[in-house]
C-alpha cells in the first residue's frame, strides 16, 4: 500500500492532500502570476511561423552572439558558487550611476528587489500604499508579508502624490509607499519637483520605493532618479533592471540603489548567491558593450512616438509613455475590449498585454517593437478596425 493511500484511509484525519488550510493564510489566498503568453505556445496553437511577442516589455532585438561566447566561457567556472557580493558588477554599475558601491546590492530580477524590500520593511498589518492600476508585484510582496495594501487610483494616468500624502495622514500604520517611474503600465513618470515636495510632506517613519525598471528609455530631464535621493533623502530606494534597456530579461538581474543601511538590511535577508554566475556575466558584458542599450534605447525612443502617433490617428487614446512600452485605450465606439483585441491578434501572430491584467478591460499595453513589426501590428489592428 502506498504512503498516499494510508494517510487517505485514516479516517478523521484532515486530508493530507489539502494543503491549503496549512499554507500561511496570506499565501493560501493568492493567485498566481499569468505570465504573458510564450511565442512557442502561440506558434503551435495556430500554427505560425513567426510570432511577435509585445506582452512583455521586453527587447526585441537578439542579443549579440559575443555574448553567448562570453556566457559559455564562464559556464567553466560553475562548480563555484558566484560571488555573492557581485563584486566585479556592482563596480562598474556603481561608476556607470556615478553612486557608491555601497549603494547598490544585487537581486534575482527587480522583482526579487520588490520581495526584498517587503521582507525587510513590512511586518504583518503594516499598511502600503500601492497607486493603481500598477506592476502587479507590490501588491503580491505586500501581502505576502501580511501587510495591507492601500490601493489608490491614478488621477488621470498620473500616480496621485496628493493622495497618498493624504492616505497616510489617514492611516496611523503606513510604513511604505510603492512608487513606479516611468510607470507600468502607464508609461508616466514623476518629476523631481514633484517628488522633491512630496517627500518634504511625507511622514518621516515611511520608506518610499521608486521603482524605475525603464530609467534608461527616460528622455524627461525633469524625471525624478533615484540618484539624486541618495544624499537628500535617505527613505528612497531605487529598483533598476537589466531585463528592459540591457536586453536581459532571461537572466534575471537587478538591482537596489539605497541608503547603505538599506542595503545593509536587504543583504540580511537576501539569498546567498541569487545572482548566478551566468547572470552576472552577462550583466557585465552588456554594461561594457554599452552599443546595445544605446541602440535598443534610440529605437523605443523612435517607435513610442511613431506608434503612439499611429495608434492617436486610429482613434486610440495613448498616454504618453516614457517607457518602452504604450498604453492604449480602446475608443468607446468599437465595442471590444482588450481582451478582444489580444484574442483577435493572437491568431495574427501578436501578442499584447490585455488590460484586465490590471484591472482596466477597456485597455491594452503593448511593448515597442522593431518598425516592421510595428507596421505588422499596425496592419492587422487595421483589419480588426474596418
Ligand atoms: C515596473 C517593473 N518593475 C520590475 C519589473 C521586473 O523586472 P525584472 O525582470 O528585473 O524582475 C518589471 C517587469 O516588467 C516592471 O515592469
Amino acid at each position: 500500500m502506498s504512503d498516499e493511500k494510508s494517510i487517505q484511509d485514516r479516517p478523521g484525519e484532515i486530508s493530507f492532500f489539502d494543503f491549503v488550510p496549512l499554507a500561511r493564510e496570506n499565501v493560501a489566498e493568492m493567485l498566481p502570476y499569468i505570465p504573458g503568453k510564450p511565442i512557442l505556445e502561440v506558434q503551435e496553437e495556430y500554427g505560425l511561423g513567426k510570432v511577435i511577442k509585445l506582452s512583455s516589455n521586453e527587447c526585441p532585438f537578439d542579443l549579440p552572439t559575443s555574448l553567448g561566447d562570453a556566457v559559455a566561457k564562464a559556464a567553466w567556472g560553475g562548480n563555484r558558487y558566484p560571488d555573492a557580493l557581485c563584486r566585479r558588477l556592482r563596480g562598474k554599475v556603481a561608476k556607470n550611476l556615478g553612486v557608491g558601491e555601497e549603494n547598490l546590492i544585487f537581486a534575482n530580477g527587480a522583482e526579487e528587489g520588490i520581495r526584498l524590500i517587503a521582507q525587510v520593511f513590512l511586518n504583518q498589518g503594516d499598511k502600503a500604499i500601492i497607486p493603481t492600476p500598477i506592476f502587479d508585484a507590490y501588491n503580491v510582496a505586500t501581502r505576502l508579508m501580511g501587510a495591507v495594501p492601500i490601493c489608490l487610483p491614478l488621477k488621470k494616468y498620473r500616480i496621485d502624490l496628493e493622495g497618498i500624502l493624504l492616505a497616510c495622514e489617514q492611516n496611523s500604520d503606513v510604513k511604505l509607499v510603492w512608487l513606479c517611474s516611468p510607470s507600468n503600465p502607464t508609461g508616466d513618470v514623476l518629476k523631481k519637483q514633484e517628488l522633491d515636495s512630496f517627500l518634504a510632506r511625507l511622514p518621516q517613519n515611511i520608506m518610499v520605493v521608486l521603482d524605475e525598471a525603464y530609467a534608461e528609455f527616460v528622455t524627461d530631464d525633469q524625471a525624478a532618479r533615484t540618484e539624486d535621493y541618495l544624499e537628500k533623502d535617505p527613505r528612497v530606494i531605487g529598483l533598476r533592471t537589466f531585463s528592459k534597456a540591457y536586453g536581459l530579461a532571461g537572466f534575471r538581474v537587478g538591482y537596489l540603489v539605497a541608503h547603505p543601511g538599506v542595503i545593509n538590511l536587504v543583504n540580511n535577508v537576501k539569498l546567498p548567491f541569487n545572482v548566478n554566475s551566468s547572470a552576472l556575466i552577462a550583466a557585465e558584458y552588456m554594461l561594457d558593450e554599452k552599443e546595445f542599450a544605446r541602440k535598443h534605447v534610440n529605437l523605443v525612443v523612435a517607435e513610442r512616438q511613431f506608434m503612439g502617433a499611429e495608434l492617436c490617428k486610429r482613434g486610440f487614446e495613448v498616454p504618453e509613455s516614457q517607457a518602452s512600452f504604450l498604453f492604449v485605450k480602446l475608443p468607446r465606439n468599437l465595442k471590444k475590449n482588450g481582451v478582444d483585441i489580444f484574442k483577435l491578434l493572437l491568431p495574427k501572430g501578436f501578442i499584447v498585454r490585455p488590460g484586465t491584467a490590471f484591472g482596466v478591460p477597456e485597455y491594452f499595453r503593448m511593448s515597442l517593437g522593431v518598425r516592421e513589426d510595428n507596421l505588422g501590428f499596425l496592419r492587422e489592428l487595421d483589419k480588426i478596425l474596418a
